[in-house]
């Protein structure tokens, strides 16, 4: 495959309405502070999804935004990839719900879940489907409502995830712009240190899987931190080779955001001055999927993105699952 074969065109993001910050969490008596979580994740606040909203809503709101930056309508997508880690149901894919809320009459539409590596993964699909020629127009969402799977007893993982969707709009590329590398991995030996342990075909919901939580999130958060800034330094190495590029040729990094150490650690590991580094998990906590869409649109559309500049995209998540993009805009 000749690159760059897709590029991004267009994209938006959505989160819920509520803000839940730090100070709240004592209210819902949960036993934790702003400076514990400030110092080990840098997170100030996140978006918690409330009724009416779902992660049907939220992507299509994102995907809306960004079929509009594309200049793209509904009925002109071929494909819809919606990467989460909660999905509104099991069954069916979310996708297929978002399809028919955004009118996408013409689209195939499915799921992914590589977890927070979800966005990536999707794009290098995406841009799979276009090299085969079966895609001109694909929509790729990264989406979570993670409030509705965390422990909210658990204060070890439920002041680190945030709700959002990010979307994004992929075409053929045209300029030389487009995507220069891509990079996936995974190792599902590690699979038990981040996992919502039941609630799947495997061991369905039973009020004894309830009483003990073990239908939401669980994790093991120094072992995660460690593959983390492991894994994301593997990813950062492998899009620069791709590419054929030095760090120094990277313009702007964009991490997932799951914790500001982790960030600081792959940026250190890239050489890659903070300045060039995209953060807002201040902002949004974990949003899993939904974290470098998001971010991503956020720079775009405060001007830290532009024409001609080389972005490098690196995610890592349950699984574990990580994986690096380099795209030229
Ligand atoms: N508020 C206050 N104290 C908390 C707390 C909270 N929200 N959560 C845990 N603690 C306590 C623990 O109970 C522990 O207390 P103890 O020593 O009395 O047992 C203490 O803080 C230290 O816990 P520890 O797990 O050692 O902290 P840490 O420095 O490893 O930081 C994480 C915890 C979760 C922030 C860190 O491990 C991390 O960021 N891991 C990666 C998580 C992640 O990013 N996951 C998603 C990947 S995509």
């Amino acid at each position: 495959m000749k690159r760059p074969l897709a590029m991004i065109v267009g994209t938006g993001h959505a989160v819920p309405k509520r803000i839940l910050t730090n100070h709240d969490f004592a209210a819902l008596g949960i036993d934790t502070n702003d400076e514990w979580i400030t110092e080990r994740t840098g997170i100030k606040q996140r978006y918690i999804a409330g009724d009416g909203e779902s992660l049907t809503s939220l992507s299509s709101e994102a995907a809306r935004a960004a079929m509009k930056a594309a200049g793209v309508t509904a009925p002109e997508l071929d494909v819809i990839v919606l990467a989460t880690a909660s999905p509104d149901r099991l069954l069916p894919s979310t996708a297929v719900e978002v399809q028919a809320t955004i009118g996408a009459t013409r689209a195939a539409a499915f799921d992914i879940d590589a977890a927070c590596t979800g966005w990536v993964y999707g794009v290098k699909i995406a841009e799979g489907l276009m090299a085969m020629g079966d895609a001109e127009t694909v929509l790729v969402i990264g989406a979570e409502t993670l409030s509705r799977i965390v422990n909210w007893k658990d204060r070890n993982t439920c002041v680190l995830f945030g709700d959002g969707a990010g979307a994004t709009v992929l075409k053929r590329s045209t300029k030389g712009r487009g995507i220069l590398s891509a990079y996936m991995r995974s190792d599902g030996s590690l699979a038990d240190l981040l996992q919502r342990p039941a609630g799947g075909s495997l061991r369905p919901v039973t009020p004894e899987v309830i009483a003990e939580g073990s239908n939401c999130i669980t994790m093991a958060g120094r072992e995660v931190f460690k593959n983390a800034v492991r894994s994301m330094a593997e990813a950062s190495d492998r899009a620069l080779d791709g590419a054929k590029l030095a760090s120094s040729d990277i313009d702007l990094m964009i991490p997932h955001q799951a914790n500001i150490r982790i960030i600081e650690a792959t940026a250190k590991h890239a050489g890659m001055p903070m300045e060039k580094v995209y953060v807002n998990v201040d902002r949004y906590g974990n949003t899993s999927a939904a974290s470098i869409p998001i971010a991503l649109d956020e720079a775009l559309r405060a001007g830290r993105i532009k024409e001609g500049m080389t972005v490098m995209f690196v995610g890592f998540g349950a699984g574990f699952t990580w994986g690096s993009l380099v795209v030229r805009f």
